[in-house]
């Protein structure tokens, strides 16, 4: 496996078809899955571990974010991964930026209200790594819903020639998506974390019983959910537009859940 840590080491890679994973490293499970997808469809199989500062707010945890690059990059090797990317801040961002990326209006709301220019730094920095990777096909988590379809926007938008490909949300044993943010959580706030897949699944059945309105399936949710502070819990379409009751094949129940510090994203189709 080799180690790139600069634009010109990629440049000597001279791979054709790349499947690409990027990342910001903590690698667990989910990030797997997406490497081994992107494996079993491309000959060969970049991975970036980035923790991409442009995304993070003032007030957000880019400094304590985990960085456990040797354990990643062994995970890397044994998942068969071809050629890591692991820049530094300065090589991605040597220069104060002239262009800057906005999200399209109609995508705005949820983690955009509430993470004013989070999406600005993904499309900043994912602009740049397709850039520079030159993948034929990239792999992001479904977990992100909100990501990927901006991501999958500004593809189409720009006419990028890269695949964008959605992978569905790995999920521990008990029910909880996986996320390099579970590590934040103590034994205690992971019990409670439960009551995310809960609330989701929970909802998931009323509907499949016959509940179709928005404002009634969301309140069994919230009830579930109850003490953790709900940022949002919503009823959506494919393009992520709040709907007022569920239509079939169409629907995704969309989540942002704080416990203790730490927020916590979830989504499950209905
Ligand atoms: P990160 O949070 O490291 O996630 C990297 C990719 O893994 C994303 O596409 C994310 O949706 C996916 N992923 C995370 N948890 C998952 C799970 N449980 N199941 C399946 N896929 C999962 O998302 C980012 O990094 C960054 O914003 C990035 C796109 C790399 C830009 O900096």
């Amino acid at each position: 496996m080799q180690i790139c840590k600069t634009p010109a080491d990629l440049k000597v890679l001279n791979a054709q078809n790349i499947g690409f994973v990027p990342t910001m490293g903590a690698l667990h499970a989910g990030h797997l899955s997406l490497i081994e997808r992107a494996k079993a469809e491309n000959a060969f199989v970049v991975v970036s571990i980035f923790v991409n500062p442009t995304q993070f707010g003032m007030n957000e945890d880019f400094s304590q974010y985990p960085r456990p690059l040797e354990k990643d990059l062994d995970l890397c090797a044994k998942a068969g991964v071809n050629a890591v990317f692991t820049p530094q801040v300065q090589t991605l961002y040597p220069f104060k930026e002239a262009i800057s990326l906005n999200p399209p209006k109609d995508l705005l709301g949820f983690e955009a209200d509430l993470r004013p220019g989070h999406f600005s730094g993904v499309l900043q920095v994912v602009l740049k790594l397709f850039n520079l990777v030159r993948p034929t096909k990239a792999y992001f988590g479904q977990k992100d819903a909100q990501q990927l379809l901006i991501l999958q926007r500004m593809a189409n938008d720009l006419f990028l020639p890269v695949e964008v490909i959605a992978c569905p949300t790995l999920r521990d044993s008990d029910g909880l998506a996986l996320s390099s943010r579970n590590t934040y959580l103590s034994p205690e706030q992971r019990e409670l974390a439960l009551k995310i897949p809960k609330a989701l699944n929970t909802i998931k059945e009323a509907y499949e019983t016959g509940i179709t309105q928005g404002t009634n399936l969301l309140a069994l949710g919230q009830e579930v959910l109850s003490p953790l502070e709900v940022q949002y819990l919503a009823l959506v379409n494919r393009q992520l537009q709040p709907l007022e009751r569920v239509e079939p094949n169409n629907s995704l129940i969309l989540t942002a859940i704080k416990v203790g510090t730490t927020r916590l994203l979830d989504n499950l189709w209905l």
